[in-house]
């Protein structure tokens, strides 16, 4: 049987005899041996396989760079740093050969030309480590909430309400683009499409959460997430993985302690499970990323109002192209300022105007803030987004009306403060930030498999 090689790597013993299959990443030959480094894409580290070269003459001109095989020998201990054992190679069949155009050569590539050719980038070493690192976070994710009691719910994609009211959903029709009905007034006939009104891919689980929070209890979300805004950032996505916990009989306070003692445990996860993936982030993509880590896994995370900010803010208005004033959402270059000058670390900012914010946040006793925090980091900016839930019937009506938004679509949000109501609070977690962050890559692009954003749906 093949066993992978992390687990030849770590508990392989010199004298056993074993198969090994993978992908050559390279080859280098002596006078009397070729030597093959083997990776199976199980870790970072690739197996070391010798090969007499007068044994083998006939196939060894066919094993190149990303040619795939199944090596059979014995291990024999490793004369070379960094490994304790190495395969001898007696027999090799190469299972899949490789045309002369392969476009992964030993050489580096850049992360823009690797995206072009996203189904072969998990094979380069920086992808391999990038997607073994998410999915140990995904992992993470699962087993921070379900330790907790919390629930996961699996919150609906196609939606027929838009969440953050912003407008930037991608429309789901089963209209035939040239034959759009429109009715009396020349208005496109949603009636007369699938689902009988006009319907989007979602922006947020959040108010489904709510649903459940309201009924279960304490519950999250982990799925995929669409944003039609035209932003061509590195730190924007089209589709991205977002995590909504909604936290029953809770205030802002305590939704705020629940991000931090998520992202850290996300940060103590990396750090204690990445090995050589976390090292070669560490070594190669950003210097000081583990020291960093292993920092701010153990420090609380600081909290600051909207309103402290933005006086600070003020202070430097000279070194910012938008200059900050109160009522304004703060820009990514606020963002950074706040979260790399002047705290060096995480930051929550508290209670914002409530014009620039989602109609669900509770309003404040001031009636000009609302109960909404984000998480800035350095970096990469706002990683988390949440709230206290406006869970009082009236105040909700007259935000949903002051805002222009249309009563009848929130029927069912407004029965759960009819019914039973009860103070509760949430936040969402952009899956792929935190993927960037706790691996250094500085293009959100190159740290999801297959990359959506503007212009850009391939594979
Ligand atoms: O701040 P946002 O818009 O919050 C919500 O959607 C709330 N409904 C969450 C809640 O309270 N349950 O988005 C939350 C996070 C952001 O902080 C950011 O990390 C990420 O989602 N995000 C994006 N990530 C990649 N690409 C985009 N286009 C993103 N938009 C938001």
């Amino acid at each position: 049987m093949t066993i992978r090689i992390k687990e030849i790597l770590e508990n392989g013993k010199v004298g056993e005899l074993i198969s090994a299959s993978g992908w050559i990443r390279t080859r280098r030959d002596s006078k009397t041996v070729t030597f093959i480094e083997l990776n199976d894409g199980s870790c970072f580290k690739n197996l070391q396989v010798t090969l007499d070269a007068s044994n083998h003459s006939e196939i060894l001109s066919a094993l190149g760079t990303g040619t795939s095989v199944t090596v059979m020998g014995n291990l024999v201990q490793s004369p070379a740093a960094g490994q304790a054992v190495e395969l001898a190679g007696d027999t090799v069949k190469i299972i899949g050969s490789v045309e002369s155009d392969y476009p992964l050569q030993k050489k580096r590539h850049s992360f823009e030309f690797l995206r072009e050719i996203a189904h072969l980038r998990p094979r380069a070493n920086t992808f391999g480590a990038v997607f073994r690192m998410r999915n140990i976070l995904s992992f993470a994710v699962h087993e921070f909430f379900q330790s907790r009691g919390y629930v996961y719910l699996n919150s609906p994609i196609i939606t027929t309400s838009d969440c953050e009211g912003a407008g930037e959903m991608f429309r789901v029709s089963c209209f035939d683009p040239e034959k759009i009905p429109r009715n009396d007034k020349n208005e496109i006939d949603w009636s007369r499409d699938f689902f009988g009104k006009a319907a989007s891919l979602t922006v947020s689980g959040q108010l489904e959460a709510e649903i459940f929070a309201t009924s279960l209890g304490n519950c999250y979300t982990f799925g995929p997430t669409f944003r039609a805004e035209n932003s061509n950032t590195s730190r924007h996505l089209a589709e991205f993985w977002m995590i909504e916990p909604e936290i029953a009989f809770a205030d802002l306070k305590e939704d705020m302690n629940v991000a931090e003692d998520f992202v850290r445990y996300l940060f103590k996860a990396a750090l204690s499970r990445g090995g050589d993936d976390l090292d070669f982030f560490d070594d190669r993509i950003e210097k000081g990323l583990k020291a960093n880590l292993e920092r701010l896994a153990d420090a609380p995370f600081e909290r600051i109002t909207y309103t402290d900010a933005m006086t600070e803010l003020e202070k430097h208005a000279d070194s910012f192209e938008f200059k900050p004033s109160w009522g304004i959402d703060l820009q990514s270059e606020h963002e950074r300022f706040i979260t790399e000058k002047i705290f060096n670390g995480p930051v929550f900012v508290t209670d914002y105007p409530k014009d620039i914010k989602a109609f669900y946040m509770r309003l404040n006793e001031d009636e000009k803030t609302v109960a909404a925090m984000d998480l800035l980091m350095p970096r990469v900016g706002e990683i988390i987004g949440g709230s206290q839930r406006e869970e009082r019937y009236n105040v909700l009506v007259d935000k949903i009306k002051t805002m222009g938004l249309n009563i009848e679509d929130y029927w069912w949000y407004l029965d759960l403060r009819k019914y039973g109501t009860i103070p509760h609070a949430g936040f969402g977690l952009g899956f792929e930030r935190m993927v960037q962050f706790v691996t250094g890559m500085s293009n959100i692009r190159d740290v999801i498999p297959f990359p959506r954003a503007p212009k850009l749906a391939d594979f």
